[in-house]
């Protein structure tokens, strides 16, 4: 699957103060770094106590400043040509002097002096990263607040122990969410923001003893590019998938399951919090009455028949306990009269759209790159796609989704 960096071309300043945490910046530039960003770095004078510029230097390809007074790299002023050539601004780890200077307007270093040069219409966001006392000093949470109340985005720390042993709040937030955050607020293309969807992607596995199974050809390639297509327009996304090869995408929360009621009983729980719900695992009709504890011997004079029980319609039950306001999608893997089988199963599973493909084409469906599928509607309209990637197709049921839940005034 293709995927473009979700944040090429974004110029990101990454201000590193002097924490214990200080290591874990390095991670975080490597991430912006793979997300396609351009990351230009500034750290404290404390900073380089805990880890050198060198190891930031290396990652980003730019020199790492520290010194306001430092020969400037160009004839611009460096402090004011960071501040205002970024897209975004993130200090992490923050301490509680950064925090302090930031909140008072202290300029007396280059990073301090450079978070006041920022313009406002910047995103500024601030991971604090310090012991539970100094967190929850007054001083600190009223400095907190007025940063937040001017904008600026606190990434809240997480609790643990921490690296002077005690336990409770002010462990630096995960590089995973500090780095979804940044995603999140440089994401132009946001009509998913707030939302959230479950995605089902793959085939089941139905087992009929330890070693065998009845399954499908699903690669689950479209339910991942849904999964990768929403986060990148702002969903939180819950992917619950059946056996694949494929990576995660990343920012999206993976529940991996084999059998249809593994399939079942994972959506049933996610499903009650999800504004959207998309079915495109290709889940097995039915599977075996009993399941062999021991592996099934080889016998070549007799035949072995095998009992099948269906197995629960997965979106047809969550469409039956939809919670207010939920939008319903099924997707139809048909072979023959697909647009007569898409709309009796539209209205049987009573869904709000399902997408048909005709899974006999060689270019679409199963295991390929591309699909070409129809949007059948409950008014009985109907759209046909053009052939495309796996990706675009995603793209374009999204936008289609976005514009029935806005026609609807969904909340
Ligand atoms: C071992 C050690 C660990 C520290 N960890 C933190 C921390 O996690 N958070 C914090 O706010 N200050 C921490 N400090 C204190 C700061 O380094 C100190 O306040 C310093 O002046 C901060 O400078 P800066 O904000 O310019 O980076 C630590 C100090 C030491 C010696």
């Amino acid at each position: 699957m293709t995927t473009s960096a979700p944040l090429a071309g974004k110029r990101v300043l990454l201000g590193i103060c002097g924490s214990i945490a200080a290591y874990k910046a390095a991670d975080i530039c490597s991430r912006l770094g793979k997300l396609g960003a351009d990351v230009f770095v500034v750290m404290t004078s404390s900073a380089t106590e805990f880890v050198g510029a060198p190891t930031f230097r290396a990652l980003t390809r730019h020199p790492v400043l520290v010194d306001l007074f430092d020969e400037p790299l160009s004839d611009r002023i460096a402090h004011i040509d960071l501040a205002q050539s970024s897209d975004i601004v993130l200090v992490a780890p923050a301490t509680a002097n950064i925090i302090a200077k930031l909140a008072t307007g202290i300029a007396d270093d280059l990073l301090s002096t450079c978070l006041l040069a920022v313009p406002t219409s910047t995103p500024l966001l601030v991971a604090p990263a310090m012991n539970t006392v100094m967190l929850e000093h007054p001083a600190t949470r009223a400095n907190m607040t007025t940063l937040t109340e001017r904008g600026v985005e606190i990434i809240t720390t997480g609790y643990g122990v921490l690296a002077c042993q005690d336990i409770g709040y002010g462990k630096l937030a995960d590089v995973d969410e500090i780095v979804n955050a940044v995603r999140i607020r440089l994401s132009t293309h946001d009509d998913f923001k707030g939302r959230r969807l479950l995605i089902t992607a793959g085939p089941t596995r139905e087992p009929l003893d330890p070693v065998r199974y009845i399954g499908n050809r699903s690669s689950g390639k479209m339910g991942y590019a849904l999964a990768e297509a929403a986060v990148h327009r702002g969903a939180s996304v819950i992917l619950v998938s059946g056996p694949t090869a494929l990576e995660p995408p990343a920012f999206v929360k993976i529940v991996r399951v084999e059998t249809a009621e593994q399939m079942l009983e994972a959506c049933m729980h996610a499903a009650p919090t999800c504004d959207v719900v998309i079915g495109a695992a290709a889940v097995a009709d039915y599977r075996a009455a009993s399941v062999a504890s021991k592996k099934l011997k080889r016998n070549s004079t007799t035949s072995l028949t095998v009992e099948l029980l269906p197995n629960p319609d997965i979106i047809a039950t969550i469409a039956a306990r939809r919670a207010v306001g939920q939008f319903i999608a099924g997707f139809a893997a048909e072979t023959d009269d697909i647009d007569v089988n898409a709309a009796r199963k539209l209205q049987s599973k009573g869904l709000d759209l399902i997408v048909s493909n005709d899974v006999s084409r060689p270019d679409a469906g199963f295991d390929v790159d591309t699909n070409a599928v129809t949007l059948h509607w409950p008014d009985g309209r109907s759209e046909a796609l053009p052939l495309q990637s796996k990706r675009a197709t995603a793209e374009a049921i999204l936008s289609c989704i976005a514009a029935a839940i806005a026609k609807h005034n969904l909340p």
